[in-house]
């Protein structure tokens, strides 16, 4: 059965990893594409939207520009992750698809009411897009079959603070508005994808190499971390190419921080998540966000026994078969990878 899906998303490289993930899914209609400012500016974002859809010669899905910022914080990006323009080393042919004329928000409440009760929303950036719909149109919750979000840090450190994953910290009271929303008044309650457990689906050299060889690619390149830094590949194959160009930046990121030679795949695992909630072991909660902490600002915080006094408002993945997703998402990339290389 094809699903409907719109995503949202601060591309960024794992976002450009989801985002190939969802365009090798031939029963994935993807009804649209949020940009929102987070891991880079708004423009930056939609640019490598466009980029990353022209070179999958998918340019007839429509990519939308959120706001420039969140709904109250100043906006912070951070380069020093996804680099300069938040595809790692990659240099992505420039596109000359444009982005649409409807805005993020106005894109969200068109896609939910032309399939409603159908659509899929996919979340791997602040949700400032989402919360804006939400305050425009009230009604988009319940209209959505299913919501799933990358963010939040329950039982782990935060990467941004000591308490604060990245997507939720950016934007603290969109994060609020929405978990607010969802799971109640006939509104899905999200399936949540914190940093517990997207930090243990961590892609590691052999990864790569894996998907370049099932994809047919020459050569087979093994990043190391005693390369030069910031090499680029020689793949012949465009997706393997750019895609080894934007990892090799994430994997020196995440060795530089004391975090091994690997790239946590937030986002990707976020994508299947949407699309085959069975992969992960889910729990119920009551999921708020602190807003006025001096220290905790940016927090989830889950209530999962009740103490509250609420329903629980959210589930919570907080186990999958991390061979698995590896399997999958290799196989899946590697055959849009074989289609565009021309080596179908
Ligand atoms: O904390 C990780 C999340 O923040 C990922 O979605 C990454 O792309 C950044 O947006
Ligand atoms: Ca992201």
């Amino acid at each position: 059965m094809t699903q409907r899906l719109f995503f949202d998303c601060d591309t960024g490289i794992d976002d450009s990893v989801a985002l190939l993930y969802l365009l090798a899914r031939t029963d994935v209609d993807i009804v649209g594409i949020a940009s929102t400012a987070g891991n880079v500016p708004v423009d930056v974002v939609a640019a490598n939207n466009l980029a990353w859809l022209s070179l999958c010669e998918r340019g007839e899905i429509p990519v939308h520009r959120g706001p420039d910022g969140p709904l109250v914080a100043p906006l912070m990006t951070t380069e020093d992750t996804h680099g300069p323009l938040g595809v790692g080393y990659a240099e992505l042919p420039t596109s000359d698809l444009v982005v649409a004329d409807t805005d993020a928000p106005d894109a969200w409440l068109d896609a939910a009411q032309a399939h409603d009760g159908e659509l899929v929303g996919l979340v791997t950036g602040p949700l400032t897009s989402l919360a804006t719909a939400i305050r425009r149109d009230p009604s988009l919750p319940r209209r959505l079959r299913r919501l799933v979000i990358m963010g939040g840090a329950f039982h782990v450190h935060g990467n941004t603070t000591p308490v604060a994953e990245w997507n939720i910290a950016v934007d603290p009271e969109a994060a609020a508005e929405v978990f607010a929303a969802f799971g109640v008044d006939g509104a899905p309650a999200p399936i949540v994808c914190p940093l517990d457990l997207t930090e243990t689906v961590a892609l590691l050299p052999d990864h790569l190499v894996r998907l370049a060889a099932a994809a047919g690619s020459t050569p087979v390149e093994y990043p190391d971390p005693t390369d030069e830094a910031g090499i680029r590949s020689v793949a012949d194959n465009p997706i393997v190419r750019h895609l080894v160009d934007a990892m090799r930046f994430y994997l020196e990121f995440h060795d530089a921080h004391d975090e091994g030679y690997l790239a946590h795949l937030h986002d990707p695992f976020a994508a299947m998540v949407a699309l085959d909630p069975a992969i992960a072991d889910t729990l119920p909660a009551q999921v708020g966000v602190e807003l006025t902490g001096a220290l905790t600002r940016g927090m989830t915080v889950a209530d999962e026994r009740g103490m509250w006094g609420g329903t629980p408002n959210a589930r919570i993945a907080t186990a999958t078969d991390v061979d698995a997703v590896f399997d999958h998402l290799i196989e899946t990339i590697a055959s849009l990878a074989r289609q565009i290389g021309g080596s179908a």
